[in-house]
């Protein structure tokens, strides 16, 4: 096809395309399909497919109906990860096939930007995909995601990469197929189609799921609450929730297709549903999806303190199947540090809060996020954090160096040089770590339901699942247990996890 050809065919495809986005995409799906078919007929007709694929790869696409290779790295939060498997249930429906290693037709890096060094990673990684599509150049990269948001960064993929071909932001992932096409049949080398926010959510969209057993579900999207450290506001946009109905739908068809344990995601959860048509709270939310019948496990994060209210933790404590685990982000200890970072509550608040929490539901454990080396954070401020770290006893805590963002309040502040914070983060991440390996073992020698995820990675002959609290476990098992909840005594507990023995018998204690 010539490039006139090719342009034309774009426009009619375009002039065809339903209005309505969830049929627009459906549909260009369908064209991506034939486009990747077409390329795909080509190398097999010219008998370059077998020597870039290799034969059994090739025999392995002609089996399954696929025309070609995908590969997506996702970087940064649960957020993300839930992108990507929709972006994957795209990419497959549009006949491609998933692999594990970036040798693929078609790359994808879905970025993320909360901290610098997640920005660094793409960048170097960036380098060595520009030697795969040296060797062959119709290898297509594709790069989407938080990071994308931003101007400057995209100035610097066109200046410095620019052998990229597609580049699309967080508010128009659903846009994926139409967007290949266009790179596929426009005379451009790159497409770059970034949105500032949207106020649009597309549903029913198809994913593909990295585990059949557990599933992420969007609840909301965005952020209002600016702390001021803090770039997800600016590249995940104004907050968003999705209707109840559509969240207990998606729900109810997850659990028919096998899964038990979901995990509901937002910036804020504690703030769900205050902008819908008919305003709903998040723990009312919990209640209807408590009652959604066979699924067995409801998790969710992240929850802003200062939006904790006590019908959440009424709903937890009274929900069966929300889990014994709440992560908690403290972020400072020092109410000071706190104002400043614009998080709206003080130390003591954040105190009485897991005082309350723990009243409610004693068993539960708490892990939290921590930023060290915040602008203008004294020692006296880093003890107040240390204070809560000793006074709450995490089970388990993210410790973060600060890292400045630019177009962030804090970025105009003054840094804190980095020796004083990089004591203060080894100080830290000791005194956590510890805590951890005491709090941690608290279960052992009892039985405890797990749910089993996948076999151990590191001893043949076991598998490993998590407990409601969250807690790994690895015990003797096979295959056949992923997926489903079963009775473990833990038999020794390691600090981060516990060695345990499968009950079949389930309440007998050894
Ligand atoms: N919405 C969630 C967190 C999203 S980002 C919440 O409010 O808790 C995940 C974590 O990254 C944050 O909890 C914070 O601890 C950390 N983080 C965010 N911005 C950061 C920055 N500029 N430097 C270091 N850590 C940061
Ligand atoms: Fe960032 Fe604060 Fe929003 Fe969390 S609540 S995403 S830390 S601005
Ligand atoms: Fe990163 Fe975006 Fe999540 S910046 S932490 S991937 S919301």
């Amino acid at each position: 096809m010539n490039k006139e050809n090719k342009i034309q065919r774009f426009d009619k495809m375009q002039q065809q395309a339903p209005a309505e986005e969830g049929a627009r995409q459906y549909y260009f799906i369908e064209q991506a399909r034939t486009l990747w078919k077409e390329r795909f007929d080509a190398l097999v007709d010219s008998g370059e497919a077998a020597g870039r694929y290799g034969s059994r790869l090739l025999g392995q696409l002609q089996a399954e109906g696929k025309y070609g290779t995908f590969h997506i790295a996702t970087f940064g939060c649960q957020m993300n990860a839930r992108d990507s498997e929709k972006l994957s249930g795209i990419l497959e429906q549009a006949g491609l096939k998933e692999i594990d290693s970036e040798h693929a037709d078609f790359v994808l890096y879905n970025t993320c930007t909360v901290r610098d060094n997640a920005n660094q990673k793409v960048y170097g990684r960036l380098g060595y995909l520009h030697t795969l599509k040296k060797k062959q150049p119709d290898m297509m990269i594709a790069l989407c995601g938080c990071m994308m948001q931003e101007p400057s960064v995209i100035e610097k993929i066109k200046k410095s990469y620019s052998f990229v071909d597609l580049i699309f932001g967080t508010h128009n992932i659903f846009k994926l197929a139409e967007l290949l096409c266009r790179r596929m049949l426009e005379n451009r080398k790159m497409v770059v189609d970034v949105w500032e926010g949207t106020d649009q959510i597309v549903e029913e969209l198809p994913v593909d799921r990295k585990y059949p057993f557990k599933s992420g579900v969007n609840i909301m999207f965005g952020c209002n609450n600016f702390c001021s450290y803090c770039i997800v506001p600016y590249v995940r946009g104004r907050e968003r929730s999705r209707r109840p109905e559509d969240i207990l739908d998606e729900i109810r068809k997850l659990v028919a297709d096998g899964v038990v344990e979901v995990m509901l995601l937002g910036q804020n959860v504690n703030s769900y549903g205050k902008n819908l048509e008919t305003p709903i709270t998040f723990a009312q939310l919990l209640r209807e999806i408590n009652e959604i019948e066979g699924l067995e496990r409801i998790r969710f994060m992240t929850s802003h303190p200062k939006d904790l209210s006590d019908e959440l933790i009424e709903a937890m404590r009274d929900c069966k199947k929300v889990c014994t685990h709440l992560h908690l982000p403290l972020q400072s200890g020092s109410s000071r540090i706190l104002k400043i970072m614009n998080r709206r509550y003080t130390k003591e608040q954040y105190l009485e809060l897991v005082d309350k929490i723990r009243s409610a539901m004693p068993g539960i454990s708490l892990t939290t996020d921590i930023i060290v080396g915040f602008p203008g954070e004294t020692e006296e401020d880093f003890e107040e954090t240390l204070d809560v770290v000793r006074r709450v006893r995490y089970d388990s805590a993210f410790t973060f160096i600060y890292s400045k963002r630019t177009g962030t309040p804090a970025a105009a502040m003054e840094q804190v040089p980095e020796d004083v914070v990089k004591n203060r983060f080894d100080r830290l991440l000791k005194e956590v770590q510890q805590i951890s390996a005491e709090v941690c073992g608290r279960d052992e020698k009892t039985v405890q339901k797990v749910l089993v995820e996948s076999l151990d990675d590191h001893q043949e002959g076991y598998v490993t699942g998590r407990m409601s609290n969250n807690t790994v476990v690895h015990f003797p098992g096979d295959e056949s247990l992923i997926g489903k909840i079963v009775d473990v005594y833990l038999e020794e507990s390691k600090g981060f996890y516990y060695m345990g023995k499968f009950r079949e018998d389930g309440q007998k204690k050894e």
